[in-house]
């Protein structure tokens, strides 16, 4: 490729999907659509870009996410707007405006999209990267975390993945839980200022919970004698959590306690999670979730209880077991032509087979008998029904199975049957 051309290449940390893993993808959004909506979630779409103050005032002034990664740009009318970093801002948005939550809830929905982070790639981490989630609207008891964190966890499996999933409970922010919890860690945090990485100093006064995330080995140290949350717990979030764990051992969900587990994002509150893959390097995360009971009132709503997660779908593929997603039906008969006039009796019987629902192809680039074989062999067709001029005058068709080699002349009439028997 000339330097020239180069020029073209996708952006920085995008990337283009080609086949045949495209295949794979998009096995593994219908696997999404039918164990989300199996358990009763509905789809949902929102904007690509939103009001900034949906991330800023939702995902919180203190995240990574906020101050570091958003593409943030303002349009011609002098808005300030963002390509969304994630999707649960953006529901929580819609449901309001639409009112949704003034219906029965829970309010129960999916989404699979692109999402946007101006981070540092490396495998596994992109600037568009694509999340399936769920969110559950409405529900404050701990049956509904039961829910959502199983429907993940089944998903990874059927997608190919042994997830190891790690929970824990950040409490809510009230003085005997959270916020009690804060000034503790705060006090620790500044006793032991000094032997602190550099960059993780700051966070004391604007973070002390994300010092939990650093990857500094002198602030990992420091953090592995820090208190932990789960100790500070009102008896409130402590019943909560508890309830969510014996219904998770109740339905046979693995889970390790993980007090360490903080999340990235400002908006959770008490259940917090993540299903850890291997495979991935040092994104081993495939996914993580958790309650965001202060959300919607951070976006000027009513108090709405809600929980949810988002899955990476692209280290879901990088990590996922080559077999578990097989690509849908496509093409089941390639219709081999010999001749000019069979080429046009071809296209006439790819046509009906399609309108009956038979995947069918034919050869568009002229291509002798053995090339079109080949190029059968390529589409992943189970037959070949071979068109020559013997055919053409019987009305008939040989229709050669592929994988065993046998052939037998069937009549047009009879085709489809046959193919689908
Ligand atoms: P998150 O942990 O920021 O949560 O992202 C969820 C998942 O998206 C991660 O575990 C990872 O698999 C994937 N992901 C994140 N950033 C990247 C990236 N740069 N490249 C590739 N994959 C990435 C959320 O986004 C929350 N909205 C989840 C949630 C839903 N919480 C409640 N409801």
């Amino acid at each position: 490729m000339s330097s020239d051309q180069r020029s073209f290449g996708a952006p920085k940390g995008t990337r283009d999907l080609l086949p045949p893993e495209s295949w794979r993808w998009e096995a593994l959004a219908r696997l999404a659509a039918d164990v989300f909506s199996q358990a009763g979630y509905a789809p949902v779409e929102t904007p690509i870009f939103e009001h900034t103050e949906v991330f800023s005032r939702g995902v919180g002034e203190t995240s990574d996410v906020v101050t570091k990664q958003m593409y943030t740009f303002p349009d011609k009318g002098g808005r300030s707007l963002t390509l969304r970093p994630e999707n649960t801002a953006p529901v929580v948005r819609a449901v309001l405006e639409h009112n949704l939550h003034r219906g029965p809830l829970p309010v129960k929905l999916y989404y699979f999209g692109p999402q946007f982070r101006q981070e540092r790639p490396q495998k596994g981490r992109y600037r568009q990267f694509f999340q399936f989630g769920i969110e559950a609207l409405g529900a404050p008891g701990p049956a509904v975390d039961a829910e959502v964190v199983e429907v993940g966890y089944r998903f990874l499996r059927a997608a190919g993945i042994e997830p190891v999933l790690k929970l824990n409970s950040i409490g809510h922010l009230a003085d005997d839980c959270r916020i009690g919890y804060n000034r503790a860690l705060v006090d620790y945090l500044r006793a032991h200022e000094g032997d602190l990485a550099e960059e993780d100093r700051g966070r004391i006064d604007t973070n002390p919970l994300r010092t939990f995330d650093s990857k500094e080995d002198r602030t990992v140290a420091v953090m592995s004698g820090a208190p932990l949350i789960t100790e500070y717990l009102c008896a409130d979030c402590k019943a909560h959590f508890d309830g969510v764990q014996e219904l998770l051992s109740a339905v046979g969900v693995p889970f390790e306690l993980e007090p360490r587990i903080v999340r990235g994002l400002d908006y959770y509150t008490r259940t917090a999670f993540e299903y850890l893959s291997g495979g991935l390097g040092s994104q081993n995360a495939v996914g993580g979730g958790g309650r965001y009971d202060g959300l919607a009132s951070a976006l000027g709503g009513d108090e709405l209880p809600a929980i949810g997660f988002a899955l990476g779908a692209d280290r879901i593929l990088l990590a996922a077991d080559e077999g578990a997603l097989a690509p849908g039906r496509g093409v089941e008969v390639y219709v081999v032509a010999l001749g000019d006039e069979a080429a046009g009796r071809a296209f006439e019987i790819v046509t009906r087979l399609r309108a009956a629902g038979i995947g069918a192809e034919l050869d568009h680039m002229g291509r002798g008998m053995k090339g079109q074989m080949k190029d059968a062999d390529r589409s992943g067709a189970r037959w070949a029904a071979i068109v020559g001029p013997e055919e053409l005058a019987a009305g008939e068709v040989m229709l050669k199975n592929l994988t065993s080699g046998e052939q037998t002349r069937v009549s047009l009439d009879d085709l489809e049957r046959r193919v689908r028997s």
